[in-house]
């Protein structure tokens, strides 16, 4: 049989350190990465465009099946686009951002994504395999990942990640804005945000990205020996 590529299935909390840190893991161990977050903003982004009301989950399921979502894999250079659109400032926005949980809570949303995200996955895996990161990885799109990772941090520590991230957003807003899509994603009755059975916890806060970096990256490491 021919080896298959490893997933690294990456959940937790908005501004954990999520993307920096998996984007870096699979340049470094030459993965693909896919940013499930970012397809659920994508698809957020195309129902705010046209307008449907993102609080009435009748009419998302109604919809969700039109856009197409495509997402490049390269960590050095992630790519999303929906309808040839090059959606990657757009779906940043803070009507995005505040829009995006209650799209997410939609079982059809969910369904037709976790569709695209396993065919990404299925892919990656007859190459060298994938960083995925998002809310439901490895309890729910890669339950079989060989690496499970839960990655927290405190709420002030993120809060003033995501500031500067979005260009130097307010702290206490930013902190709010957070606190209440964990809320949203951890509550939900489909996928919710939960640690994964086998999942290894890392609380970011006392480490810089380098060094939550190298400990990912030894344990990415650790489980392809024993394999
Ligand atoms: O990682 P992010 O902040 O870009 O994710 C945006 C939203 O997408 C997040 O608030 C919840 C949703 N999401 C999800 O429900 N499941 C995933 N696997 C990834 C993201």
């Amino acid at each position: 049989a021919s080896r298959q590529g490893t997933v690294v299935a990456v959940d937790g909390t908005s501004g954990s350190g999520k993307s920096s840190t998996c984007r870096a893991v699979a340049a470094r161990l030459g993965l693909a990465y896919l940013d499930t977050g970012a397809m659920f903003r994508a698809m957020t982004w195309w129902m705010l465009e046209q307008g449907v009301d993102v609080h009435d989950a009748a009419a998302v399921a109604e919809r969700c099946e039109e856009p197409r979502i495509v997402s490049g894999t390269d960590p050095e250079a992630p790519t999303i686009h929906v309808d040839g659109t090059d959606v990657a400032a757009a779906i940043r926005t803070d009507a995005v951002t505040g829009s995006v949980s209650p799209v997410s809570t939609v079982p059809a949303v969910r369904a037709r994504l976790l569709t695209m995200q396993r065919e990404v996955i299925a892919e990656a895996v007859r190459g060298t395999g994938i960083v995925v990161e998002g809310r439901d990885i490895g309890s729910v799109v890669a339950p079989d990942a060989p690496v499970k990772l839960y990655l927290t941090a405190d709420p002030a520590a993120r809060a003033a990640r995501r500031a500067a991230e979005e260009g130097g957003s307010d702290l206490a807003a930013t902190q709010a804005v957070l606190l209440d899509r964990d809320r949203i994603d951890s509550s939900r009755a489909t996928a919710p945000l939960t640690m994964a059975e086998g999942a290894v916890h890392i609380d970011t806060t006392p480490f810089t990205l380098d060094e939550v970096v190298a400990q990912v990256v030894g344990l990415v490491r650790a489980v392809g020996t024993r394999a």
